[in-house]
């Protein structure tokens, strides 16, 4: 059965949330606001705009638009900064086995990420040529949990919602997902991803098996 297998990147192909952290970090103290490890787990899935909201508040600082504009602006250069050093060995475990295992039984990949600069770091990574759509930042308009970036993952594969499967490590992203009416998989802690239709800790634990018997079933 064709289905359409939908990727989050960060976190499930990569793990950027240290970059991320590297960056909000250095950008929170040059304002004089502490930023923790906590609270960066809390931005995962969350885009960057919102993120930035989310220190102000914990700061309690407000900005000038320009200012926050600004703000924005130096920590994804400061990002990018570490993205440019990244590669293939960034590929978190048995994602390339997966990729290639899905290409293999002619299944359409899709991407569907909060980021804006994903395909940056599929090129850098060398997987952009693994995905027949990419769906980011830079296409929606409703940040997860919205379903937006998943739906129109979903129409650019051709692929019905309910014959769709979101692979996600964030919370938001398993809410989107469920919304959208997809089977969704969470990469992580079940206590965290309790919400999702299966939780399996990383790439490692999921079988050639698992994914013939979800291609099987639909979306209840
Ligand atoms: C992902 C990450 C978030 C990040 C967001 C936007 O969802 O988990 O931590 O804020 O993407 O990323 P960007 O690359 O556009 O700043
Ligand atoms: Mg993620």
């Amino acid at each position: 059965n064709k289905k359409g297998f939908i990727f989050d990147l960060d976190g499930v192909i990569v793990d950027t949330a240290k970059y991320h952290y590297l960056a909000w970090k250095a950008l929170a103290n040059s304002i004089g606001i502490d930023f923790t490890h906590i609270q960066n787990e809390q931005l995962k899935g969350v885009s960057r705009e919102s993120s930035l909201k989310k220190i102000l508040e914990w700061g309690n600082k407000t900005l000038s638009n320009e200012e926050f504009l600004k703000l924005m602006s130096k920590k994804n250069e400061e990002y990018l900064s570490y993205i440019s050093n990244m590669d293939e060995s960034e590929i978190l475990p048995d994602v390339t086995k997966i990729l290639n295992y899905l290409s293999q039984q002619n299944q359409p990949i899709a991407l569907g990420s909060a980021s804006k600069n994903s395909k940056q770091i599929l090129k850098k990574v060398n997987l952009l040529h693994q995905f027949n759509a990419i769906v980011d930042g830079n296409d929606v308009t409703n940040a997860k949990p919205d379903p937006e970036v998943f739906l129109k993952a979903a129409n650019r594969v051709n692929i019905p919602v309910e014959d769709c499967v979101v692979f996600e490590d964030s919370v938001a992203g398993i809410q989107a997902a469920n919304k959208a009416n997809m089977i969704s998989i969470g990469i992580g802690e079940v206590s965290v991803l309790n919400e999702a239709d299966f939780v399996f800790k990383d790439f490692t634990q999921i079988s050639s098996e698992f994914i013939e018997k979800i291609s099987k079933v639909k979306k209840k």
